[in-house]
């Protein structure tokens, strides 16, 4: 079996899938049309990505395709109805990297309420400013809203828990196994937005969640509220989050994700949003853990192996 790698990957995964006998070609560069080049020299029955796009050109390039499997979780990136129109099958790795997406949301609740980088930032200019930094509020007894209860959203209440936080989320599901376990209370969006002191979202991207949390969400916030997004950056109405902040409607904000991102080969950022005091970001890496790599690369072989054994699409998301 040809599979085509186009993303950075796991070394083990990648020496695991040629013991398992497929030949493998793995490029991290490819993207849009070389991408699509790639497809079609290399006449892949399996393509992997974690960052890359993948768009109906791409699937359309290599007549072998059956398998498009995305490293991580999330799949925004991926034309997943132009797949299913081909009878391409996309397979994610659902709950892989959940533990290290939650320990960076709960570095950045702290990061946030001590103002970390701030206080790093100044010690680097020679600023010493024991007076100004002593006003945390501490997690301890604060109330932590978690917009989605999966996987991450699971992770990340069971951290703050230790943390003696309140727990509240609102989901299109209750989890009554979950209320039990961290006492966490399910609630209307609404009355989330309103007694939180840290907001975090933990929901898919795409069009059922475009803009979630838009000028209306923002304006049901405490001025002290702090939000949180390390899921997917469309979620969040940038433009009306930076204005919120600006204007003291909301405490700050730390973002791992953005509406626009570069490409994996690109290192050029430039979004105002970053330039915002009291908007903390980092370089969408919430997934990025030996740990959670290491599962994913796992994932990844299993999916590949299942299908080779079986013809079974292990987590297809696009099934007909
Ligand atoms: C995910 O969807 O799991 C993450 O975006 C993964 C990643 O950063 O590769």
């Amino acid at each position: 079996m040809k599979i085509l790698i186009a993303d950075k990957f796991e070394e083990f995964g990648v020496s695991a899938l040629k013991e398992s006998g497929c030949e493998v070609m793995q490029d991290p560069s490819l993207e849009a049309d070389a991408l699509t080049q790639a497809m079609k020299k290399t006449a892949c029955e399996a393509l992997v990505v974690r960052s890359t796009k993948v768009n109906a050109d791409a699937l359309d390039a290599s007549p072998n395709l059956r398998l498009v499997i995305r490293a991580g979780s999330g799949y925004d990136t991926i034309d997943t109805a132009a797949a299913a129109q081909r009878k391409v099958r996309v397979c994610n790795c659902p709950g892989m990297n959940a533990v290290a997406v939650a320990e960076l949301t709960l570095g950045l609740m702290i990061a946030l309420d001590r103002r970390i980088v701030d206080q790093a930032l100044d010690l680097r200019n020679g600023v010493w400013n024991k007076k100004g930094y002593a006003k945390a509020r501490g997690l301890k007894g604060r109330t932590l809203g978690v917009v989605g209860l999966g996987r991450i959203g699971y992770e990340l209440a069971k951290r703050a828990a230790a943390f003696d936080m309140n727990l509240l989320y609102t989901d299109v599901v209750q989890n009554k196994n979950i209320e039990n376990q961290l006492g966490i209370r399910k609630v209307t969006l609404d009355q989330l937005l309103a007694e939180a002191d840290f907001i975090s979202l933990h929901v898919p991207g795409g069009g059922d969640t475009k803009h979630l949390i838009g000028p209306a969400e923002l304006a049901k916030m405490k001025p002290t509220t702090f939000l949180l997004n390390c899921s997917r950056g469309g979620v969040i109405d940038e433009k009306a989050m930076a204005d919120a902040i600006k204007s003291g409607t909301v405490g700050g904000a730390a973002l791992d994700v953005y509406e626009i991102e570069p490409a994996a080969t690109d290192n050029v950022f430039k979004d105002p949003v970053v330039d915002v005091p009291s908007v903390y970001g980092t370089h969408h890496v919430g997934a990025s853990t030996d740990q959670a790599q290491m599962a994913v690369a796992q994932e990844v072989v299993h999916i590949v192996q299942t299908y080779k054994d079986s013809g079974e699409f292990l987590h297809c998301v696009n099934a007909e």
